[in-house]
């Protein structure tokens, strides 16, 4: 009997970390594995059209046997567009610093090596050898939400980290 008992709990302890592992919905370990991660940024409201706007991006990060609360992720680069939201890593893809808003508010520059990005992101100037990386973002009741990724830097091809 207590062996039969400590063999249910021993397996108990090995499938609960599993299940957590299963259910998440994505960390930034498992980016590149195509997984979603939709993580809500803030208010629609709190956009205004045609000015971007940096805000961070705050998540639990879990691996198979920790959830550590609100972690700063990095930080995103959005845009709002009507009723729609652009949204850009504001990781330099040359070294990855962070991408500023240029001192005309139309454009980005990075303040490492001087590349400079139109308002659409594309590289106009300077050593990126891409332009800024491009996330998915939507609205869901009023809050944005974008899904949030990491890309290698260094490089002209644009790879998940
Ligand atoms: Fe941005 Fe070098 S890290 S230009």
């Amino acid at each position: 009997m207590m062996v039969g008992v400590g063999g249910a709990l021993w397996t108990a302890a090995l499938l609960v970390p599993a299940g957590l592992f299963a259910t998440s919905t994505g960390t930034p370990g498992a980016q590149g594995s195509g997984k979603t991660r939709w993580i809500r940024v803030g208010r629609l409201d709190d956009l205004a059209a045609g000015e971007p706007k940096r805000l961070q991006i705050v998540a639990d990060e879990r691996d198979a046997y920790t959830v550590t609360k609100d972690q700063t992720l990095g930080s995103v680069w959005l845009m709002r567009e009507g009723n729609a939201v652009k949204a850009w890593s504001a990781v330099c893809p040359h070294l990855g610093c962070s991408v500023d808003l240029g001192s005309d508010k139309k454009s980005f520059s990075c303040p490492c090596h001087t590349s400079r990005f139109a308002i659409s992101g594309k590289a106009e100037s300077g050593p990126s050898p891409r332009d800024m990386d491009p996330l998915e973002a939507r609205v869901v009741d009023g809050f944005v939400e974008v899904d949030f990724r990491r890309f290698r830097t260094g490089i002209t091809e644009r790879k998940e980290a």
